[in-house]
């Protein structure tokens, strides 16, 4: 296994860098784990492409998880023909043309209002022997710190308020969508659904399904996962539904790293690492979130010896991951692995600024196969 704890076996001279590598043995650990939920709980679970979007390793994801959910029109048609398995789409909002794709690529369609609704229903009713229709609430019950990823935040724009749903007539619509946690554990859950039974307890009732959502960091060591199989079949028994979860952190949860190579130091008050990776491009989430990544080997300032900040190729001012202490000092050539760099990466990178996007890795056990290299198509074929 690549990823464990300082330790990584990887021969890093030999792949291309910048590269994201992910390790199949810890995306079959985690998938052991849903699949555990998904049986012990009877409940569904759909990998959101958002999230992990690397087809190569569809094949294997699909052996467990029963299809994908989709935000887009090329989400929903890349879980269609790469995935398989059931479609559920949701949209903050749809246009005419996109919706008329997503109809024909989807299992689930998911309304984000009560208005888009009541507007298309007309149409989507010829499509309604082969798609499920769904709406997504709000519950307004926060469990998420960072207002970023707080879909319940006062004023989101994400479901359909209790206001909003009084005396709406839901005949046609077949399940209730919930997406309010963020890297949260089971007993969040357990209390977003009692805000959820609480506020839309009477809508329960004339629904076949409730999707959950993503946000449950099911596959982080120490997640109780026995709580939410137990949470999950109670709320089933009360409403006898089909349930829905869809995760995409947790699908790729620590199965991934980010390789790059040191290209200079330079020094201002501080020795500076420049990297041949850009943060704002490559890891947008550690500038937009904020956090800290891990990196093998390497310490919060103070804890070895040798401090560096570490910064990327990018013309950005900002394009810095953030200062870390080393036991021997830097070299220029010297190759960084940061951790859990699966989720949330690859499917967030720009050529902003002419840089290149990184290679894609798969490694499974001792072999290590590029599956994908980019180059300069990439980068104009975005622009004309
Ligand atoms: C509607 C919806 N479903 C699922 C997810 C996946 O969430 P996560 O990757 O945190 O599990 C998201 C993430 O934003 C989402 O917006």
């Amino acid at each position: 296994m690549i990823l464990a704890g300082e330790t990584i076996n990887l021969d890093l001279q030999k792949l291309p860098s910048p590269c994201f590598v992910v390790d199949q043995e810890v995306l079959e650990q985690n998938l052991a784990i849903l699949n555990q939920v998904q049986e012990l709980a009877g409940v569904k679970i759909l990998l959101a492409l958002k999230g992990f979007a690397m087809f190569s390793t569809f094949s294997l994801l699909n052996k467990v998880l029963a299809g994908t959910c989709a935000s887009s029109v090329d989400e929903a048609r890349l879980g269609r023909e790469e995935f398989g398995g059931e479609v559920h789409t949701f949209s903050p909002a749809y246009s005419q043309e996109t919706l008329t794709q997503i109809l024909k690529l989807s299992d689930h369609v998911t309304f984000n209002s009560v208005s888009q609704w009541q507007r298309f229903k007309p149409f989507c009713a010829q499509f309604a022997d082969n798609v499920q229709f769904g709406l997504r609430l709000n519950p307004k019950h926060s469990e998420v710190s960072t207002p970023l990823y707080d879909p319940c935040a006062s004023g989101s724009r994400l479901g359909i308020t209790p206001e909003a749903l009084a005396n709406v007539d839901m005949a046609g619509i077949n399940g209730l969508h919930f997406h309010t946690l963020c890297e949260n554990d089971s007993f969040a859950l357990e209390r977003t659904i009692g805000a959820i039974e609480k506020t839309f307890g009477d809508y329960l009732a004339s629904v076949d399904w409730v999707n959950l959502g993503g946000g449950h960091h099911i596959t982080k060591p120490g997640y109780d996962v026995e709580h939410l199989c137990q949470t999950l079949l109670n709320f089933k028994n009360r409403h006898q539904v089909e349930i829905y979860l869809e995760p995409g952190e947790a699908v790729a949860l620590n199965a991934g790293v980010f390789v790059a190579t040191v290209l200079d130091i330079v020094h201002n008050d501080i020795d500076i690492a420049i990297l041949d990776c850009s943060v704002s491009t490559q890891l947008p989430d550690v500038i937009e979130m904020p956090y800290r990544p891990e990196v093998v080997g390497a310490g919060r300032p103070g804890s070895k010896e040798f401090l560096y900040r570490l910064g990327g190729s990018s013309c950005l001012a900002g394009d810095v991951v953030g200062d870390y202490s080393f036991a021997d000092p830097l070299q220029v050539g010297d190759k960084l692995v940061f951790t859990d760099m699966a989720h949330y990466t690859m499917v967030k990178t720009t050529t902003f600024n002419g840089v290149r996007l990184p290679a894609i890795a798969l490694a499974n056990g001792g072999d290590c196969r590029i599956v994908k290299d980019f180059g300069y198509d990439d980068f104009k074929n975005r622009l004309s």
